[in-house]
Order: C-alpha cells, then structure tokens, then sequence
C-alpha cells in the first residue's frame, strides 16, 4: 500500500468513487471540475498492484482550521488499513501547515474517533457553516456528527458577507 499525493491523471479515480458513494448521501458530489480544480488538496492509496484504492482530501481554511472531506477507499481494499493511512497523512499534511484545528463533519464517528476527533458542537465551526451548510438543501435536517481534533478556532475567515456575495447576481 502506498499513500501520496494525488495528480492530475488521479481525478477520474477520485471523481468515480465519490460518485459511486454520493448517491445515497454518504459523500457529498463532487464535480470532476472541481476535483481538478482541488486535485492537490487530495491524497491517494494505492493498492499493491499500483491500483488506485481510496482517497481523501484537506481543506484548509487558514492556520486556526483545515478539514477533512472525500474519504473514501474502494469496497474490494476496505479493512486493511487504507482509511486509516489517508487520514494520517492528511494528518499530517495539516500539521506541516501548523493548522491548529482539523475538522469534519461525518456518519461514522467511531472510525473517526478512534483517529483522535472528538465530536463538537457544529456552532464552533463557523467557517464550515459559511462554506458548505449555509447553502446546503439539507440544513434543517443534517444527520452528521460534526467533529474535531486539536484547538477549536476562536476565529473566522469567512462570513455572512461571503455568503451573500454568492448569492447576488452580478450587475453587468
Ligand atoms: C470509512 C472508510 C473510509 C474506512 O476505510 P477502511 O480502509 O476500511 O478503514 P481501516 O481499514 O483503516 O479501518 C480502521 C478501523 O476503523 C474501523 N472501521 C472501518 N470502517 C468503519 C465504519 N464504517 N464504521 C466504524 N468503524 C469502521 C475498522 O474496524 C478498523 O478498526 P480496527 O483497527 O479496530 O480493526 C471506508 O469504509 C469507506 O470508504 N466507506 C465509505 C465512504 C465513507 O463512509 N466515508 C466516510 C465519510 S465521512
């Protein structure tokens, strides 16, 4: 098993397996655009055999938050260590930025909290809220645990303004 850093060629692998996973809400869709535009915010295993087997992916925010999103390992490489060893190198791809925070919002918080997250409340995550709930149609009926490793932020980067921003069309 081999862990690194996605490339370019990587994208439909990755678009493919969280498609494959986004359909009954498990991940949220990612377009192939946007996997292109993020690729190197991804990280990749490989099977024995050189295969692509899973991917995840760190958002970072700024040095007080980074977040884990598109955790994924393809059903034939699950148990063997590769969920595990993704989040670890997004782990630690956090920690060479010194981000303080790592969050993410998820069904499974066993296999997370085992990984050192802790469920938290959502509210401490206002950035998260501005990027992805505020404009989320499943707002009022969310059913992931959001949860977090290391110094809550005490600050934010985004806000209503940015928000907004999106919302208004543009006056040509
Ligand atoms: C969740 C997922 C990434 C785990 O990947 P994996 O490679 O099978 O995980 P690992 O082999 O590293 O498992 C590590 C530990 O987590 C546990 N674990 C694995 N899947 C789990 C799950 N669905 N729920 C709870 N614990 C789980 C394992 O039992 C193992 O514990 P052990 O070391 O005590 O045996 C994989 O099942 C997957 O791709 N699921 C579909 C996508 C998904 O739900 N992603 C998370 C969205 S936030």
């Amino acid at each position: 098993m081999l862990v690194r850093k996605a490339r370019l060629p990587d994208a439909d692998s990755i678009h493919a397996l969280i498609r494959s996973l986004s359909f009954d809400g498990t991940l949220l869709p990612r377009t192939f655009a946007e996997i292109c535009e993020n690729v190197r915010d991804f990280t990749v295993v490989e099977n024995d055999r050189g295969e692509f087997a899973g991917c995840g992916a760190l958002h970072l925010y700024g040095p007080h938050l980074a977040e884990i999103r598109s955790i994924a390992v393809t059903p034939r490489a699950r148990k063997q260590g590769a969920g595990s060893a993704i989040v670890q190198a997004l782990l630690a791809e956090a920690d060479t930025h010194s981000v303080s925070c790592v969050c993410l919002f998820t069904r499974l918080p066993d296999f997370f909290r085992q990984l050192g997250f802790a469920q938290v409340d959502r509210t401490a995550l206002p950035d998260k809220i501005y990027k992805d709930c505020a404009n989320c149609p499943r707002i009022h009926a969310c059913d992931e645990i959001a949860m977090a490793r290391g110094v809550l932020p005490d600050i934010a980067v985004l806000g209503p303004a940015q928000v907004e921003e999106r919302l208004i069309p543009l006056q040509l």
